[in-house]
């Protein structure tokens, strides 16, 4: 982030403490439909319309680092296999044999020199999953091998994390993602490692889940630790980025910033957590606010000098949601031998707070199912929410959504970096 940006966020916040109400000409919200999170015919544009247009994270450029190393991918309800080629770069492909249908490998990580079935052998070259081997192949009539390579998507990398769009017409990874690869920038996300991964698997559509990352309206009713909360939401500042995007930037609580030392909650210093490898290019608000970006559709990351989660929301059905947390940092040791003390501490606690949200969240579908539920009223501080609807309604396309469930496109003009 540059000092700009900084100097803006700041002068947000101190805007969001001395507004009366929502900003002059700000629209109103109209309620967002129940159906949205409860219709099949909602759920099922989504599945045809959203999920095969949508970047998502693969995994990490480590996770197959030399040629031929490969991993699978499944989350998108679709099996995928994520290889690093002869020329060194990863691709993405189907991991499904031409011939009857089989795996190509099984494996959920491996090193192969080639991709082969084990079903019949049928082999494809790591690099452009050309079929290269066909035992008995005399006895195809006319088989064109030219046809039968495996069909490749898309895969782009940004700072060493593998992303995987099978719309083979998508807008590259970075371009999508608007200011936010120049903005995070500062995490020196190539040097990172991955920690340790955690998941849940919640009763309640992928939305309900995603949205309660983005506001913290919520976070002093259901997040307070000895009648206390870590974050003021009334200074939190909203950035309605490009594609359905968003950041969040929100100060720190009384206690909390003078526990750090800081005189005002943007008293922002270069304070360094003790014990964990510092990324010393983290600007001091980050360091000294909850900062957190969204990656539309289904990644969220509070960002952090000391390491940070990748927040992800993958949709098993209509109403079940899993919801993993993996965190990336510096590291001097070798995470699969254990974490030692302070990052099991940290781990700890951040699964607390994750725990409150599941807990928040489990009922809320049975809740919103009822005939009692009228509609969503979403209010200023939630805007980043009804910006996500919206990039929801465009990515389906909004001529394909009946009227009565869209959510209607108001947030242009706020859009910004
Ligand atoms: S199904 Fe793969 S080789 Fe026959
Ligand atoms: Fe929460």
């Amino acid at each position: 982030m540059d000092q700009n940006l900084i100097d803006r966020l700041r002068a947000e916040m101190h805007y969001e403490y001395s507004r009366t109400g929502p900003p002059e000409g700000f629209p109103a919200f109209h309620d967002i439909a129940i159906e949205r999170y409860t219709s099949d015919e909602f759920w099922e544009l989504e599945r045809t319309h959203l999920w095969p247009r949508a970047w998502v994270i693969a995994g990490r450029v480590e996770d197959a680092s030399a040629p031929g190393d490969y991993f699978t991918f499944d989350d998108l309800g679709v099996p995928l296999i994520i290889v690093r080629g002869a020329d060194n770069e990863l691709r993405c492909f189907y991991n499904t044999c031409q011939h009857r249908g089989a795996p190509v490998v099984r494996d959920e990580r491996g090193h192969a020199r080639t991709l082969r079935c084990q079903y019949h052998s049928w082999s494809y070259d790591i690099t452009d999953g050309s079929l290269t081997a066909v035992p008995d192949e005399r006895d195809f009539v006319g088989l064109n091998r030219a046809e039968r390579c495996l069909p490749q998507i898309r895969c782009d990398v940004w700072d060493g994390w593998v992303f995987v769009n099978q719309d083979t017409n998508a807008t590259p990874l970075l371009e999508w993602m608007g200011p936010i690869p120049e903005q995070l920038a500062e995490l020196q996300g190539p040097t990172l490692q991955t920690v340790a991964r955690r998941t849940e698997v919640v009763p309640c559509n992928w939305k309900v889940t995603a949205e309660a990352f983005l506001e913290v309206y919520h976070f002093r009713h259901i997040h307070q630790k000895d009648g206390d909360s870590h974050l003021d939401n009334r200074g939190a500042t909203m950035g309605l980025l490009p594609n359905g995007c968003s950041r969040m930037v929100t100060p720190f609580s009384g206690s909390s910033y003078k526990n750090l030392g800081m005189e005002t909650w943007d008293d922002w210093k270069h304070w360094e957590v003790p014990g964990f490898i510092d990324i010393p290019t983290v600007n001091p608000m980050v360091r000294c606010t909850s900062s957190a970006y969204s990656i539309f559709p289904n990644l969220i990351t509070p960002i952090a000098a000391y390491g940070f989660p990748f927040i992800t929301f993958w949709p098993i059905d209509k109403t079940t949601t899993r919801i993993d947390w993996t965190h990336y940092a510096p590291l001097d040791f070798d995470p699969s031998n254990g974490l030692p003390p302070h990052w099991e501490a940290r781990m700890e606690n951040f699964d607390r707070i994750m725990g409150e949200d599941f807990e928040n969240m489990a009922p809320m579908q049975r809740s919103l199912e009822s005939p009692a539920m009228r509609g969503v009223p979403i209010n200023y501080q939630e805007r980043r929410i009804w910006h996500f609807h919206e990039e929801v309604d465009r990515m389906i396309g909004i001529d394909r959504i009946p009227e009565h469930l869209r959510v209607e496109q108001l947030m242009a003009p706020y859009v910004g970096d």
